[in-house]
């Protein structure tokens, strides 16, 4: 028993380093999915308690079929707003970061495309149905 051990953790540390590798090629995060959900849940249980009028720079489908880049570099930007208006805990910038570095493995062919400024201002609760949109949608023509 005791010598299997360091065969099955070799094979552990494998198996990470493989999938690292393919996370590094791909526009494809599953696990983004899952936290921008979270994201969703946790705006969602503050607005029972206090209602906060702010919006947000809202990429619509259209913009991320045409420009997939710069819609997700829009999303990735305004999730930082999004963090500091509500005052989350610092964790959830982080989802900034996985949204920037999808945004930078996305090759996109169209050369005109909307400015983050000038997309409709939506809550929080319709921005992140629309990334959550944008990010299955991603997963599927990635992953
Ligand atoms: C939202 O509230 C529910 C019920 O209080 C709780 O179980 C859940 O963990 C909360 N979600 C987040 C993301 O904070
Ligand atoms: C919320 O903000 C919008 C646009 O900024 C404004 O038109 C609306 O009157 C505000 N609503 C409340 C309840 O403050
Ligand atoms: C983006 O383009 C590069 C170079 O043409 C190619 O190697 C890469 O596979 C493409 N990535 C995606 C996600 O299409
Ligand atoms: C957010 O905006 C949508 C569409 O404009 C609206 O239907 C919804 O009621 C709003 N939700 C909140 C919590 O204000």
């Amino acid at each position: 028993m005791q010598r299997e051990r360091p065969a099955l953790v070799s094979v552990f540390v494998f198996l990470c380093s493989v999938n690292i590798i393919a996370i590094t090629q791909r526009p494809c995060s599953r696990d983004l999915y899952v936290q921008v959900e979270s994201l969703k849940e946790k705006v969602s249980n503050i607005s029972k308690k206090l209602s906060l009028n702010c919006s947000l720079y809202t990429p619509t489908m259209e913009d991320y079929e045409i420009c997939p880049r710069t819609t997700m570099q829009c999303f990735a930007s305004e999730i930082i707003v999004l963090t500091h208006e509500w005052e989350l805990e610092p964790k959830w910038k982080k989802l900034n970061r996985l949204l920037s570095r999808l945004a930078s493995r996305i090759n996109q062919t169209a050369s005109k495309c909307r400015r983050c400024e000038v997309m409709k201002e939506e809550n929080a609760t319709t921005f992140l149905e629309n990334l959550l949109w944008t990010v299955k949608k991603s997963n599927s023509d990635y992953c």
